[in-house]
């Protein structure tokens, strides 16, 4: 998916570093990497599976193949939910904060778990049920789980956090009602019911919170 509008920080850190190569992990089909492309940036994308979009490369985001101070712009996108426990998700940030450069900047941008209309509660329960389904996804972190993981983990210092509206165009109804409907056998009550709820209500991306980490002449 994508997030429209990139936060304010992401925007002017992607002005700042214009022509540096950007690394963004989790890159999947390439939505995000357009936006940042869009802004500008050489971005290079990175997947653990293929397809990678254009100039990308198949790694694990928990192994980067980067020297340490090699990059001065990494980003990620609905990854962290990928990674295991919200403490393996703040060693993880840790270790992408070392591959840095010394004026260098980390975004990472989720979509908020918290739900305020049916239709932006549909979104977060299609991916709840998504996650049921694909064992290797787990529940979207809440911001709050984030900042305390990384208190608990050598401190916040570095970092701010903020909170945006996703006014990207909706998903696609349709799409998600034939995926609930699946090979078309009976759904379960909890589907029907979701099912049920995106007929009437549709989906909305909703909020999104973002975390920037930025080392020596923060902000
Ligand atoms: C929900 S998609 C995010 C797509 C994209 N960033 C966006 O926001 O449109 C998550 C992507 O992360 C990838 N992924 C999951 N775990 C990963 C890991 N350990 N290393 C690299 N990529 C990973 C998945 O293959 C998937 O393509």
């Amino acid at each position: 998916m994508s997030f429209s509008p990139l936060p304010d920080i992401l925007q002017s850190d992607l002005a700042r570093l214009r022509g540096a190569a950007v690394l963004e992990l989790g890159a999947a089909d390439g939505r995000f990497t357009r936006a940042l492309r869009e802004a500008g940036v050489d971005v290079v994308p990175l997947d653990r599976r293929r397809p990678v979009p254009s100039g990308g490369v198949v790694a694990d985001a928990r192994a980067l193949p980067v020297r340490p101070g090699a990059v001065r712009l990494i980003a990620a996108a609905n990854l962290l939910q990928h990674l295991g426990r919200i403490t393996d998700v703040a060693a993880a940030l840790g270790e992408w904060v070392g591959c840095l450069a010394p004026d260098g900047c980390l975004h990472i941008l989720q979509d908020d778990p918290l739900a305020d209309t049916p239709a932006r509660r549909n979104d977060r329960e299609l991916r709840d049920w998504l996650a049921r389904l694909v064992p290797t996804r787990g529940r979207l972190p809440a911001l709050t789980d984030l900042r305390e993981a990384l208190a608990g983990s050598g401190g916040t210092s570095g970092w701010s956090f903020g909170r945006e509206l996703n006014r990207t165009a909706p998903p696609d109804r349709e799409r998600a009602l034939a995926l609930l409907r699946g090979d078309g056998g009976v759904p379960d009550r909890a589907t029907a019911a979701l099912a049920a709820a995106i007929a009437r209500d549709g989906l909305d991306y909703g909020w999104y919170w973002w975390a920037r980490w930025r080392g020596g002449t923060a902000p």
